[in-house]
């Protein structure tokens, strides 16, 4: 077999078989096929996609390429969910503990920021302390204790998904769903769950900018998902405008809390519980704890109303070496002091805050970064005074505004002022889960 040979029956269409992407795979990792060719391979899989057998394929040989979390001796369910990433997205800081009050166990493995989205690492290392480098042991004490742990992914997890990832990034076959749906498969199916959730975002702030394609995602997600053995759905929702109020580490772990309070939903934070509630619902389902979704949303608003998603959060923050005394102390004063806002440039209503810009905002404020070397700050962000719909007066602040130094404010400020389009009258209200995508047996 030739590299060679795999690159150019994909670039005329042909369907790889598993031992074609076996050997380009496994020869990638060794070190023994070189990045240009699985460059070449990676653009033709681009122009050519891939069968939903060859997508399942290469999901399972990425797979392979490294070590599976062995969740052996805990007693399940166990229930993750993944979100194809977002503005001011820290759902999955508010469903693993509402999930694990329910008798759920999530083996919860995260990423970084980068680019204009956030990170769930970048946020939980914002409460001093916490660590998100668990040993695989710890990972699994920490979920038979507290029900959920949260962690970055281990060296050996998946790592040609490290290699193939960082190719693709700049080489221009980011944007192609087998790829992405390999990407995301290996990694989730190796952290143990046996069933998932996914939250695939459409609209400015989310990779995939038309439903149309966000839906194509899903469906490639849902279906692999399933032929790999996974109980698995998928909600298409609204990243068109950041959810909640506060886009920012430690900005968002407070909105977080506040919405755990379990005194209602916190004026602003609206969109934000009803992704939340909408994914735990189906986490619910897949766990076996609700028979319709109507249902676990119903246990999951009981839930938290009576308090333990909150105390087990906090569990998990000591668990994982966070300070629960100084997060409380911190919350509401931990900003940087570096400070600007955002006032209303003129009377009406806010009829949109284009996420894609508050995002590209944030890696100018410290919240996120260019380059995965780069160093986050965890006081940076914006909160946000208003949002879509609210009636505003011309000069009235819409954001507050926290920089990790005065070049990144005035590079900030521009973009942000720039995200609020303002009107005479109320927009239209936008629909935040479009649709639920199952696997095509169960349509
Ligand atoms: N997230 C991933 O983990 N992989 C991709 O390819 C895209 C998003």
């Amino acid at each position: 077999m030739r590299a060679v040979d795999i690159i150019m029956n994909k670039r005329s269409g042909k369907e790889l078989s598993r031992e074609e992407l076996r050997f380009l795979i496994g020869g990638y990792v060794a070190g023994e096929i070189p990045d240009y060719q699985v460059s070449a391979w990676a653009m033709a899989v681009f122009f050519q996609g891939m069968s939903p057998a060859e997508t399942a394929a290469l999901t399972e040989v990425m797979l392979r390429s490294g070590t599976e979390i062995d969740l052996f001796g805990i007693e399940g369910p166990f229930v993750d969910k993944h979100s194809t990433g977002g503005v001011g997205d820290k759902t999955s800081l508010i469903l693993a503990p509402l999930a694990a009050s329910l008798g759920i166990r999530d083996p919860m493995m995260s990423g970084r920021a980068l680019g204009h989205t956030g990170g769930t690492l970048d946020k939980l290392e914002a409460i001093p302390g916490y660590r998100t480098d668990l040993t695989v042991e710890q990972f699994r004490q920490i979920i038979g204790k507290d029900g959920f742990a949260m962690t970055g992914q281990t060296r050996d997890i998946v790592p040609a998904d490290r290699l193939l990832y960082a190719l693709r990034d700049v080489t221009g076959t980011v944007e192609s769903v087998p790829l992405i749906t390999a990407s995301i498969l290996s990694k989730k199916v190796a952290e143990g769950a046996d069933a998932l959730v996914l939250d695939v975002k459409y609209g400015s702030g989310a990779f995939m900018k038309r439903s149309e394609d966000g839906e194509k995602l899903a469906r490639s997600l849902v279906d692999t998902g399933a032929a790999m053995g996974k109980r698995i759905t998928a909600l298409l929702t609204d990243m068109d405008e950041p959810l909640g109020t506060m886009v920012g580490n430690f900005l968002e772990v407070e909105e977080c809390l506040d919405c755990l309070e379990g005194k209602g939903t916190p004026e602003g934070s609206e969109d934000l519980m009803e992704v939340t509630l909408e994914l735990a619902a189906r986490m619910a389902v897949l766990g076996g704890k609700a028979a319709t979704p109507e249902e676990g949303r119903r246990l999951c608003e009981e839930c938290l109303a009576g308090g333990e998603p909150r105390r087990r959060f906090l569990d998990n923050v000591k668990s994982q070496g966070g300070d629960v005394a100084k997060l409380l102390e911190l919350k509401g004063n931990y900003r940087s002091p570096v400070h600007g806002e955002v006032r209303a440039a003129s009377s009406g209503y806010i009829r949109r805050i284009d996420a894609w810009k508050v995002g590209c905002a944030g890696v100018r404020l410290g919240v996120g970064r260019d380059r995965t070397e780069d160093a986050v700050s965890p006081t940076a962000g914006v909160r946000l005074h208003k949002k879509r719909g609210n009636p505003v007066k011309a000069g009235e602040p819409v954001m507050s505004v926290w920089a990790r130094d005065r070049e990144g404010l005035a590079a900030a400020l521009p973009l942000l002022e720039d995200a609020v389009e303002y009107g005479e009258t109320v927009p239209s209200e936008r629909k935040l889960v479009l649709k639920e995508i199952v696997p095509e047996a169960a349509r």
